[in-house]
């Protein structure tokens, strides 16, 4: 009987802690596993001495495909599950503004995909780059626009359209078209190219961004340069063109709005797994990256665990942002050192 009431107590345990993961950096490296990513997901899928399953929710700034495409493609990476309703990336929580806007500017992003995220959302009216350009090719004068390029586009008289807003997803294939266009926007009288308002402040359109990232790992061996270096890029145009600063709105970790959306994501996810809509009182978020992901977990009381197979390559521990609860050599000596805690 006191077997069984141990077994209780630690199951009990088990419901009241949650997992919250990074992608890249600590589950894999773009299309590479990391080996303890693996192990440490089937623990927390129930292959553990209790054989409860732990909730854990995925929170990465990856962009760029829609969330089933992208989950389906992580599942057999990791050889777990990962549901869409357990996964959130950069752009997720902005599908709550197609209930604000009609007709938006997707940014960044390979070829379309960008679109079709835009169109899952509920986006009515989403036009692309490659729109425009192939309206008026002028509008970008050093772009090579392929035959290929043109016949998937959707041109229309851009003259006769008010774009409502300018959504940059991902990250920008071509800064130089990108840049030009949104600058146009940014400066026309509520959208509509081919204008220049009279009063930048009143009649600019908004501009948000998936996420503010400065620097993302990649093959390369110095980091490559991400959307937060971009948009600092256009907020500097955009001053020196017009005297005025950019207001922007950015999400993403750290921003608060993703966390709080984490939030709903975690409790509903509880729901799904041990039929409570709830948030545990002890949530272990793992990452890589001291400015992103440990930051916003300090910020937001979570459990801040910090590992080794990503951006942060420092000594005992990040100077600027220390991760509360520890640093790992991996994810899964991050993970088993918090049920260790908790159960
Ligand atoms: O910097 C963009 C992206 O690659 C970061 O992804 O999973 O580490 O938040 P993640
Ligand atoms: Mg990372």
């Amino acid at each position: 009987a006191q077997v069984q009431d141990i077994s209780a107590d630690k199951a009990k345990k088990a419901k009241n802690m949650a997992f919250v993961f990074d992608i890249d950096g600590v589950l894999v490296h773009g299309d590479r596993l990391i080996p303890e990513g693996k192990r440490a997901l089937e623990i927390l899928n129930g292959d553990n001495e209790l054989g409860i399953k732990i909730p854990h929710i995925f929170l990465t700034n990856g962009s760029g495909k829609p969330e089933l495409a992208r989950t389906q493609q992580l599942s057999n990476i990791l050889r777990n599950p990962v549901n869409t309703e357990q996964f959130i990336q950069s752009h997720t929580p902005m599908r709550a503004l197609a209930e604000y806007y009609h007709t938006v500017l997707v940014v960044g992003g390979e070829g379309y995909r960008c679109r079709e995220v835009a169109e899952q959302y509920g986006f009515r009216d989403i036009v692309v780059p490659n729109d425009i350009v192939a309206w008026d090719t002028t509008i970008a004068p050093y772009r090579v626009f392929t035959e290929e390029e043109r016949a998937s586009s959707r041109p229309r008289d851009f003259s006769k359209t008010n774009i409502e807003a300018i959504l940059v997803f991902s990250d920008s294939r071509d800064y130089a078209t990108d840049m030009q266009i949104i600058i146009d926007l940014l400066r026309s009288e509520d959208g509509r190219l081919g204008t220049i308002a009279a009063d930048p402040l009143s009649q600019r359109i908004p501009i948000y961004f998936s996420q503010g990232d400065m620097l993302c790992p990649t093959e390369h061996p110095i980091p490559r340069m991400s959307q937060g270096t971009f948009r600092i890029g256009l907020e500097a145009m955009y001053k020196s063109l017009t005297g005025v600063d950019l207001d922007r709105v950015v999400y993403g970790k750290p921003e608060m709005a993703t966390y709080k959306y984490a939030d709903e994501v975690i409790a509903s996810w509880m729901e799904q797994l041990h039929g409570e809509e709830r948030i545990p009182e002890n949530i272990y978020m793992v990452g890589d990256n001291p400015a992103s992901d440990i930051i916003g977990g300090n910020m937001y009381g979570w459990n801040t665990c910090l590992v080794r197979t990503g951006v942060f390559q420092g000594g005992e521990n990040d100077e600027a942002n220390p991760a509360n609860f520890g640093v790992f050599p991996n994810v899964l000596e991050a993970v088993k050192a918090a049920c260790r805690k908790q159960l």
